[in-house]
């Protein structure tokens, strides 16, 4: 069998956006550079008021679909990833399905369909569900069609509120793939943490400070554990490091960690060693404290060298840019973030192909998880086709209230009469309530 992996990939944004530096921050009483230095966020998505993320979802999807001259024959399972899911029972699949049944011919009756949970790491759950039923060879030839969708919003006034974001990224998993081919190769990190949850709750209970040390520690467990079966990882054999970002800079804070990590017992610890000292090893201090300390002092010397500067602005940093105008899409964030990568190296005139990916992605609750993927030979077809950039352009811009009354017409609790601020335009939109409370959908010309 060839090799499995994405074979495109298409984003819907939502489509209203709210400034943080300008709109948000003053507010909130907060300098602007908390925002854009600090969590290195920009700018937040959010859904117009008939949005949502079955909406975004299966205009994700259906885009993806035309694009690729697919037809319902073609997909053989659904797997939707989210974690803002509004029903208990019947999954969002089976409405995204439904919406695609509108404007296809034929019907997708005979697709798998399912959801995933595991907070934001389940997008990239349900590319190995994909990838696992593919090479299991029972996909009968059809590919899978992989939907990460979320509002991920917050309860007002909580601090995760600067973070918020709205989007889809839907992606199609097959054979022989146009855009990047997935290791078969994958590491873990995962535990019991209550960090970050929504037990029967649509906004999340966050402990936010302690849920950053949970993502670095489960990430670290993750890249320990892929070594064992991947092979000790070297810092130039990645072009690219996309990661979950709930916000830049996390990813900022994960990235100098990994760095001290895959440089350990190298020819790039032995260079720096002039300038900042050798790392320091464990059974060199007497106890724990002492040697975290030490570890923290490296690694803030580390941080400043020119070496970590240039890796990071170039392995890193390119997967950061769409993140820092949308904010934190939770299942989508990481594939977000390696369409991001993409996209710059393409922007460059850079040749991509045959380079490799370092893919960290992560869920609260919490599980990390990494994997490598290679870069294949139409990657910068498939990269030129997204419309990203016009999504993100013609986004309506939100007063502060403006956000106030969107935020209370995605809140199950409030009653809002807010009217929408754009307009549908071939596209899926929510259409009210059926008799047993569904939500229905339809398709505007
Ligand atoms: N100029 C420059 N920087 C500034 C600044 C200024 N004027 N003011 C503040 N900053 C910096 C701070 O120093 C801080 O940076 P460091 O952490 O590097 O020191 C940064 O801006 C943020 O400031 P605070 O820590 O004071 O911000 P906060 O406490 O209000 O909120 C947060 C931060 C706790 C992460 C909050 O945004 C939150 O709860 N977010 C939701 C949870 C989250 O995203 N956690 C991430 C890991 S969990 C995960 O990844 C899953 C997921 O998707 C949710």
């Amino acid at each position: 069998m060839t090799g499995v992996g994405i074979d495109g990939i298409e984003i819907h944004t939502g489509k209203l956006r709210l400034d943080l530096a300008e709109t948000f921050a003053p507010e909130m009483g907060d300098a602007p550079e908390k925002y854009t230095k600090g969590l290195g966020l920009h700018a937040s998505s959010f859904p117009d008021t008939y949005e949502d993320i079955v909406t975004m979802g299966a205009n994700a999807a259906h885009r993806l679909m035309k694009r690729k001259g697919l037809e319902p024959d073609d997909i053989g399972r659904i797997d939707v990833a989210t974690e803002s899911a509004f029903d208990h029972s019947k999954p969002v699949s089976t409405y995204i399905g439904g919406c695609l049944e509108q404007v296809f011919d034929g019907d997708l009756h005979h697709a798998n369909k399912g959801e995933r949970k595991f907070a934001c790491v389940a997008g990239t759950q349900s590319i190995d569900d994909a990838y696992n039923w593919i090479k299991a060879g029972r996909n009968r030839g059809r590919a899978a069609l992989v939907v990460a969708t979320d509002t991920a919003l917050y309860a007002r006034d909580d601090p995760g509120e600067a973070t918020q974001g709205a989007g889809a990224v839907a992606m199609l998993i097959d054979e022989d793939p146009d855009l990047v081919e997935l290791s078969t190769e994958q590491g873990y990190g995962s535990a019991d943490e209550t960090d970050f949850l929504k037990p029967q709750q649509q906004f999340p209970s966050v402990d936010g400070k302690r849920s950053v040390n949970v993502y670095l520690a489960r990430m670290r467990e993750a890249l320990v554990d892929y070594e064992q079966v991947g092979g000790k990882i070297h810092a130039e054999d990645f072009r690219l490091g996309p990661f979950h970002t709930p916000f830049p800079g996390m990813v900022r804070k994960a990235g100098v960690l990994a760095y001290r990590h895959i440089t350990r017992d190298t020819d790039i610890e032995d260079e720096l060693a002039e300038e900042i000292g050798r790392q320091p090893r464990s059974e060199a201090f007497e106890d724990d404290e002492a040697y975290m300390e030490a570890l923290s002092e490296y690694t803030d010397a580390l941080k400043d060298t020119e070496r970590y500067r240039e890796w990071y602005e170039r392995t890193i940093d390119p997967t950061l840019d769409l993140s820092r105008r949308v904010g934190n899409w939770y299942t989508g964030s990481v594939h977000v973030a390696r369409v991001s990568g993409l996209k710059s190296l393409a922007e460059a005139g850079e040749d991509a192909v045959g380079k490799r990916l370092l893919v960290g992605s992560y869920g609260s609750g919490a599980q990390a998880e990494i994997h490598v993927e290679t870069v294949q030979e139409n990657w910068l077809e498939e990269i030129d086709a997204l419309n990203i950039d016009e999504q993100l352009a013609s986004r309506y811009e939100l007063s502060f209230e403006e956000y106030e009354d969107v935020h209370d017409a995605h809140n199950y609790d409030e009653e809002s009469a807010v009217e929408e601020f754009t307009t549908p335009d071939a596209e899926f939109a929510f259409d009210g309530w059926g008799r047993m409370g569904e939500r229905k959908y339809r398709f505007v010309e």
